[in-house]
Formats: structure tokens, C-alpha cells, sequence
């Protein structure tokens, strides 16, 4: 695989590392657990973004655009992760947030991403939710083309096989960490959302032949849904690598029993989560994302689907960022004396 032949913007901290979680393991006393800290990526704090963004703002870069426009939620750490490459390459942002919560509390409006967005200098409008907010900003892109506006428009979470090779790559350096230290892995688990994440790992754990299984912990759609989405993503990212039907069906597996309320309401699994990993790990997870994704993880465990004796990897594709728009999720005034 040469991933190379794709232009690419070297902007990511990378690799980035891949860590024992001793004291995690020892409470939930069930497989080894890893973690790799796809949190670090850099660009405005890091996360998944930043690799997929890589190839995607190269590509806007090769297209002469001094503009790109995207979407996400209100607390979208892409659309964080997109200003702050826009920024940096010297482009105009603008942002088109769904509101998905309907939440009217004023740090989820203004903190958090919304906050480092606009200190990126992204513009942003606000809309009521909809069926399809990807066409939506494609047919804005396609109107400020008619006003002679260069711009190049990118799916919400970077989601598309350009945005997926960025995760295609991050499954070579996973193999390549545990190879060199002579480390064998049993499963890798990671939150999935518009599936840009989980379809680049599995195209390259298959196309690499690691015999990994994956596992994505949905946070918005139904199980059947994820893994149509992912699947088709793959088969698409597959083909952009000139490896067409390397993924089968039966390799992309989602779970969706964690979604709880819906897309972007905490739950009480992933809260108990987010508190596990800051007070036994130091490491901060987002309520969204990848604590919906831990509490998958952490309830599996419980349940005994990894095996003591096994090694987990769970990819920790950031997002602490939000943590500032949802303080009103968390009570600890137990704390103070
Ligand atoms: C922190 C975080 N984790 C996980 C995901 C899900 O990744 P993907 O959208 O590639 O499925 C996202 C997507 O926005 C995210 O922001």
C-alpha cells in the first residue's frame, strides 16, 4: 500500500502513542488494556480529524480553494479541527452547525468547540435539524462557485475516501508499533459516527492481513445502519486504493447499544466512563464520542467478551474539547468542602 501517491498535509503529531492502561486494567480485571492516543494528534488539541484532515485540506490546497465550507453538530470537534487547519493554510472557514440536541444551555452554544472554532476564525450559522446536511453544504458550495468564490466542500467528520485514507494509514502504524516491539493485539475498538474512522482502519487492517478484529461502538445510528455505512465507505476507500473488495461484509461489526437518547445526549454509562478514565488514567474522554465508545468497551469487558489474557487496544479518537459545552452533565458539588 502507498499512501504516498495521495497528496497529504503534513500537519498531524505522529505516530502517536500507544499506552498500557495499568490501573483501568486493573479494576475492570478482565483483558489488557491499551489505548492509542489518537487524542494527540495536534491541531487545535487533536483528534480523529487531523489525519483524515491531512489528505482532505491537501486535495482543497491542489484545487487552488481559499475557502472550505463544512458541517457537523453544534459541539463537532471536526468542524473545530477543520478551522484550525484553515487557519493554519491561510483559508477561509465557514461552518454550518445542525443543531441535533436542541439544548439551549449557553456553554454548549459558546464554549467548548464553538469557542475555538470562531478563535480560528471559521464563520458558523446555526440550522434546525435535517435529513441531509452534506448535500446541504454542497449546494452552498455549488452557489458561492456561481459568485466566483473558489471553495472546496468537506463532508461532515471527513467521512469520504480521501478523509478515510487518513485512518487507512493509522492502522499501518498501529501494526507497525506492535510488530516492532513484538506485541501481539486481539481486538481494536473505537467509537464510530460518519464512519470515515472505522472504514480507513478496516481497509487497512485487511488490506494488510493483520487478522484484528474490529470493533466500532456506534453513537448516533442503529446497528444495521453503522455497518451499511462503514461498509460502504470502505468498499469506496478500497477501491480509491486500488484494492477493491479487500473488506467483506462480515468485517465491519458496530454495536449501537450505547447511543443511549440519541446523538449527543450523555449518557450515564458514558459518564461513569469519562470519570473512570480521568481518575484511574489522567486521560480525558469527550461525552459524545469516546465515552460512548468506552462504555461500550468497559460494559463488553464486564460482560466477558475479551478475555483475561487478551490485548484490547481501544482508539481514543479524542474530542475533550466538548467537555466544556456539556459542564451541566456533571454534579460534583460533593466535591467541594
Ligand atoms: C471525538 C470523536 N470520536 C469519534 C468520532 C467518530 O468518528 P467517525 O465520524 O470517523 O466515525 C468523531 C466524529 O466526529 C469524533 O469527533
Amino acid at each position: 500500500m502507498h499512501l504516498a501517491r495521495f497528496p497529504r498535509r503534513f500537519l498531524a503529531h505522529l505516530p502517536t502513542p500507544l499506552e498500557r492502561l495499568d490501573r483501568l486494567t486493573k479494576e475492570l480485571g478482565g483483558p489488557e488494556i491499551w489505548i492509542k492516543r489518537d487524542d494527540c494528534t495536534g491541531m487545535s488539541t487533536g483528534g480523529n480529524k487531523t489525519r483524515k484532515l491531512e489528505f482532505l485540506m491537501a486535495e482543497a490546497e491542489l484545487q487552488g480553494a481559499e475557502m472550505v465550507i463544512t458541517q457537523g453538530a453544534t459541539q463537532s470537534n471536526h468542524a473545530r479541527q477543520t478551522a484550525a487547519f484553515a487557519a493554519k493554510m491561510g483559508m477561509q472557514c465557514h461552518i454550518v452547525l445542525e443543531d441535533r440536541t436542541g439544548s439551549n444551555n449557553a456553554n454548549y452554544n459558546n464554549n467548548g468547540n464553538i469557542l475555538l472554532d470562531h478563535l480560528h476564525g471559521a464563520t458558523t450559522e446555526k440550522r434546525a435539524t435535517g435529513p441531509d446536511f452534506n448535500a446541504l453544504i454542497e449546494d452552498m458550495a455549488d452557489q458561492m462557485r456561481a459568485d466566483g468564490k473558489k471553495v472546496y466542500a468537506i463532508p461532515g467528520g471527513g467521512s469520504n475516501p480521501t478523509g478515510a485514507l487518513g485512518y487507512v494509514n493509522c492502522a499501518f502504524e498501529i501494526l507497525s508499533q506492535v510488530n516492532g516491539s513484538g506485541m501481539k493485539i486481539d481486538h481494536i475498538v473505537t467509537a464510530t459516527g460518519s464512519a470515515g474512522t472505522q472504514a480507513g482502519l478496516i481497509v487497512g487492517l485487511k488490506a494488510m492481513n493483520a487478522q484484528i478484529p474490529l470493533l466500532g461502538i456506534g453513537v448516533r445510528a442503529p446497528k444495521a445502519k453503522q455497518e451499511e455505512n462503514v461498509f460502504g465507505l470502505a468498499c469506496k476507500t478500497a477501491e480509491k486504493l486500488g484494492c477493491p473488495g479487500v473488506v467483506e461484509r462480515h468485517d465491519v461489526v458496530a454495536n449501537s447499544d450505547y447511543v443511549g437518547d440519541g446523538y449527543g445526549i450523555p449518557t450515564e454509562s458514558g459518564l461513569e466512563a469519562i470519570k473512570m478514565f480521568a481518575e484511574l488514567e489522567a486521560i480525558l474522554l469527550d461525552p459524545v464520542y469516546s465515552a460512548k465508545g468506552a462504555a461500550g468497551f468497559i460494559d463488553l469487558i464486564r460482560k466477558g467478551h475479551f478475555k483475561k489474557g487478551e490485548r484490547v487496544v481501544f482508539l481514543h479518537t479524542g474530542g475533550s474539547v466538548a467537555l466544556f459545552g456539556y459542564d451541566a452533565a456533571f454534579d460534583f458539588s460533593d466535591r467541594w468542602s
